[in-house]
C-alpha cells in the first residue's frame, strides 16, 4: 500500500532534503512552506523521483493555515502516515538584552505557534484514522541553550515540551511523536547566521562546542538519512525521543 508524508518548511534545506529522501522512499507527499518559489521547486524535485507531491502556501504561525495543509492532506489520501513538522527561523546572533520584541514574536510565531498548530491538526487528522507519526525538528538549542540565540533557544526548548507531552498523551491512540535535534547543518540559516557573526565580530560568550570534525559542520543528508528510518516501520517502538544529530554539540 502507497504511504503519505506531509511536510512543513519543506522549501529549503532539511525539509527540501527530507522530501527528495521521502520520494525516494516511495511516499506521496504534500509539502507546505511559506516559500512558495522554492516550496514548489522542492515539489517538482519530488515527483521527478515519480511520487505525487502537492506544494501548499501556508504560514503555519497562521492557525488556518495549519489546518488547511492538513485538511487537504486528509482529502487527497485516505491516510497521512508520517508528519515532519520542520519549519524554523532563527534571530540575529546577539545577547539577550539586544534582542528585540519583533525578534522575539518572528521566532515564537513559527518555531512556537507553528509547531503547535501544525501538531494540533495532525493530532486530530492521525486519532481519526487511530494511527500516525509526527516527528518534530527543535535543535542542539532545545536541549543546550546556545549563547547568542537566546529567543531561539527558548522556542527550540518549546518544540520538545510540545513533543514529550504529545507523546505521552497520545501513545494510547497508537500516534508516536518524537523529535530531532539537528545542530550545526549546513544551510541557508547556518550561511546567513555565519555570515552575520563574521561582519558584525559576534563572538559567543560560551561556543557550541561539536566534537566531530573539529567542530565543523554536517550535511543535510546526515540528517535525512534519520527522517528516512523515523518515516519507516524500523522505528515503530519509539516514541517521545530526543534524538541529536550535532557532532556533539550538545555533550
Ligand atoms: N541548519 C541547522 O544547523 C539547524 C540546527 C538546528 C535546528 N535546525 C532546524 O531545522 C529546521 C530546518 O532548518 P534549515 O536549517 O533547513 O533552514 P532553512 O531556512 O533552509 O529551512 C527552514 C524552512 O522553514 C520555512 N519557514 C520558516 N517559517 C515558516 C512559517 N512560519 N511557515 C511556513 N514555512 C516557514 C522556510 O521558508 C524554510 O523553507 C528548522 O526548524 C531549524 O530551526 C537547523
Amino acid at each position: 500500500m502507497r504511504k503519505t508524508a506531509v511536510i512543513t518548511g519543506s522549501a529549503t534545506g532539511i525539509g527540501r532534503g527530507s522530501a527528495i529522501q521521502l520520494a525516494q522512499d516511495g511516499f506521496d507527499l504534500v509539502l507546505a512552506d511559506w516559500n512558495t518559489k522554492d516550496g514548489e521547486k522542492t515539489a517538482e524535485l519530488c515527483r521527478a523521483e515519480g511520487v505525487l507531491a502537492d506544494f501548499i502556501y501556508a504560514d503555519m504561525g497562521i492557525e488556518k493555515d495549519a489546518e488547511r495543509v492538513v485538511d487537504f492532506a486528509r482529502n487527497k489520501y485516505s491516510k497521512i502516515d508520517f508528519y515532519l513538522n520542520n519549519q524554523g527561523v532563527v534571530h540575529d546572533p546577539k545577547l539577550l538584552h539586544e534582542i528585540t520584541e519583533e525578534e522575539a514574536d518572528y521566532n515564537i510565531h513559527t518555531n512556537i505557534k507553528g509547531t503547535f498548530f501544525g501538531l494540533k491538526y495532525m493530532l486530530r487528522a492521525m486519532l481519526e484514522q487511530e494511527k500516525g507519526h509526527i516527528v518534530l525538528v527543535s535543535s542542539s538549542s532545545g536541549i543546550r541553550s546556545e549563547t547568542g540565540f537566546g529567543m531561539y533557544s527558548a522556542t527550540k526548548h518549546a518544540v520538545v515540551g510540545l513533543a514529550q507531552d504529545a507523546a505521552m498523551e497520545y501513545a494510547r491512540n497508537n500516534i508516536r511523536v518524537n523529535t530531532i535535534c539537528p545542530g550545526g547543518i549546513m544551510t541557508g540559516m547556518t550561511e546567513k547566521i555565519g555570515a552575520y557573526m563574521m561582519q558584525h565580530q559576534f563572538v559567543q560568550p560560551k561556543s557550541a562546542a561539536g566534537l566531530l570534525r573539529e567542530g565543523g559542520l554536517g550535511e543535510v543528508n546526515e540528517i535525512t538519512g534519520l527522517v528516512s528510518f523515523l518515516a519507516s516501520e524500523k522505528s515503530s517502538f519509539m516514541t517521545g525521543a530526543i534524538l541529536s544529530v550535532d557532532g556533539g554539540n550538545t555533550l
